[in-house]
């Protein structure tokens, strides 16, 4: 129907994992393949949205018409983001697998091996939350997040909903193993403040069509209230 047109609306979308150096050679990161956030610009292309894609590494390619910004720390994800959205944009999505840490000070140059120890420490520092700092910053209308859980998927989805300030979570169980990272399957649960939903068990492609649906009925629903 034409209410779902998306023509005029920019929508903002992360996907794929971060990568953080360790020293020029090596680096921390995490298996996400990026598929759910490519579907979902994909969907969101479909309907008519300018949609960027701010992407970490992955082994996918991009959905045709999508303006991607291709980016490998936290870092440098928020920063893009920050960027795309210099004017707000209607819709954000956080579908990347941000990792949660960062080296503390990354060497220039190539670590050694020390010959006289087995043993080696690595100082850690927390990323930046770049959903919540966008959130704070509102710099997008609507703000979606995913919430990856191993138990108690809707009380954790919730209070991630609530601290990181979004309209809606995704929230998913990644303890199974046949949905979640890397899989071409997902089921989750879509929870805002006043409701949940649980779509069917479906591929991510026809997943993300049934997200956008949501989260354009979201906006409908909100912004006549
Ligand atoms: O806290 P947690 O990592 O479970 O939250 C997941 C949600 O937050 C996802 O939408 C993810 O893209 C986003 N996130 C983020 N920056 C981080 C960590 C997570 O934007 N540093």
């Amino acid at each position: 129907t034409i209410e779902l047109d998306l023509t005029g609306q920019h929508w903002v979308i992360t996907a794929g994992p971060t990568m953080e150096a360790i020293d020029p050679v090596r680096y921390i990161s995490n298996h996400s393949s990026g598929k759910m956030g490519y579907a979902l610009a994909a969907s969101a292309i479909a309907r008519g949205a300018k949609v960027t894609l701010i992407s970490g590494p992955v082994q996918i390619n991009a959905p045709a018409g999508a303006n991607v910004i291709a980016v490998k720390s936290a870092d440098d994800m928020l920063a893009a983001c920050e960027q795309s959205m210099s004017s707000q944009a209607d819709v954000f999505i956080g579908a990347a697998a941000v990792a949660d840490f960062k080296m503390k000070t990354a060497t220039n140059q190539k670590m050694k091996k020390q010959s006289d120890t087995d043993e080696v420490t690595l100082t850690l520092v927390k990323n930046p939350d770049i959903i919540a700092t966008l959130a704070q910053q509102k710099r997008a209308k609507i703000m979606v997040g995913f919430a990856a859980e191993t138990q108690n998927l809707i009380d954790y989805a919730k209070g991630k909903l609530e601290r990181k300030g979004l309209d809606i979570i995704i929230a998913n169980d990644v303890s199974r193993a046949d949905i979640g990272f890397n899989q071409d399957d997902n089921q989750v649960t879509v929870i805002t403040q006043d409701k949940t939903w649980s779509p069917d068990k479906t591929t991510k492609n026809a997943l993300a069509g049934q997200l956008v649906e949501c989260i354009i009925e979201f906006s409908l629903r909100t912004s006549i209230s």
